[in-house]
């Protein structure tokens, strides 16, 4: 059996699959994220690349992720450099992204003017009309299978015009977040075994307060 053959619907009714590439992919296409562009470089050693596999990791250090494929060409800049940038975007900058995932894109000066907004704190390139910046110092890199995990030490947040939409990357395609449904028409966390909505439990105990 191929390895991202269906073994079958199991007695609760999942599909389960053999642990696959196609099957993790599969899987994760359905976790909606934002969208960065991480710059690293100036001039001619300007570097930026797409990246959803970005998270906060701790508050105290202040400390931020980003995992990068071992053959990009951003892996070996934000080593050399020392720091990154993750530019958070904006609904409106859709070209932006699919440009920093072409692997055909330049790098360098033409990056640079791609990007638009000139150089932050650490050196990073930034992102004109980004949602937001977060500026980091390189901490340490852990191997990840074939990506590496680089720990940013957060130095400098940028904010920009946070009015403005997220760009949301879900289902191998673009989109912007919807509103979600108000608690009173959701029902969102029935607990199955006392039968009331957490949520709305939780807010009715906090107007108590
Ligand atoms: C929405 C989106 C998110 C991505 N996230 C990552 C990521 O977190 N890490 C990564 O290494 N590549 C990621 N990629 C793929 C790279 O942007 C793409 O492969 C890029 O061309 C790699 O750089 P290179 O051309 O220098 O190899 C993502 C692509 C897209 C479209």
């Amino acid at each position: 059996m191929p390895a991202d053959e269906p073994r079958g619907t199991d007695e609760s009714g999942w599909e389960v699959l053999e642990a696959s590439a196609d099957a993790l992919r599969g899987a994760m296409r359905l976790f909606p994220t934002g969208v960065t562009v991480v710059t690293s470089g100036q001039e001619e050693r300007a570097e930026g690349m797409t990246a959803n596999a970005v998270i906060s990791v701790s508050l105290d250090p202040l400390l931020v992720l980003v995992s990068v494929h071992k053959e990009a060409r951003l892996n070996p800049r934000i080593r050399e450099e020392g720091y990154f940038a993750a530019n958070i975007l904006a609904a409106d900058q859709e070209g932006l992204s699919r440009l920093f995932a072409s692997p055909e894109r330049s790098s360098g000066l033409p990056a640079i003017h791609s990007l638009g907004g000139g150089y932050g704190s650490t050196g990073a390139p930034l992102a004109a009309g980004a949602l937001a910046v977060i500026e980091c110092q390189l901490e340490e890199v852990y191997p990840g299978g074939d990506h590496d995990l680089f720990v940013g030490r957060v130095v400098v947040v940028r904010m920009g015009d946070t009015r403005k939409d997220p760009l949301i990357y879900h289902e191998g395609g673009y989109t912007t977040p919807r509103p979600v449904e108000r608690p009173g028409e959701a029902g969102a966390f029935v607990d199955s075994v006392r039968g009331f909505d957490v949520r709305l439990q939780r807010l009715r105990d906090r107007k108590r307060r």
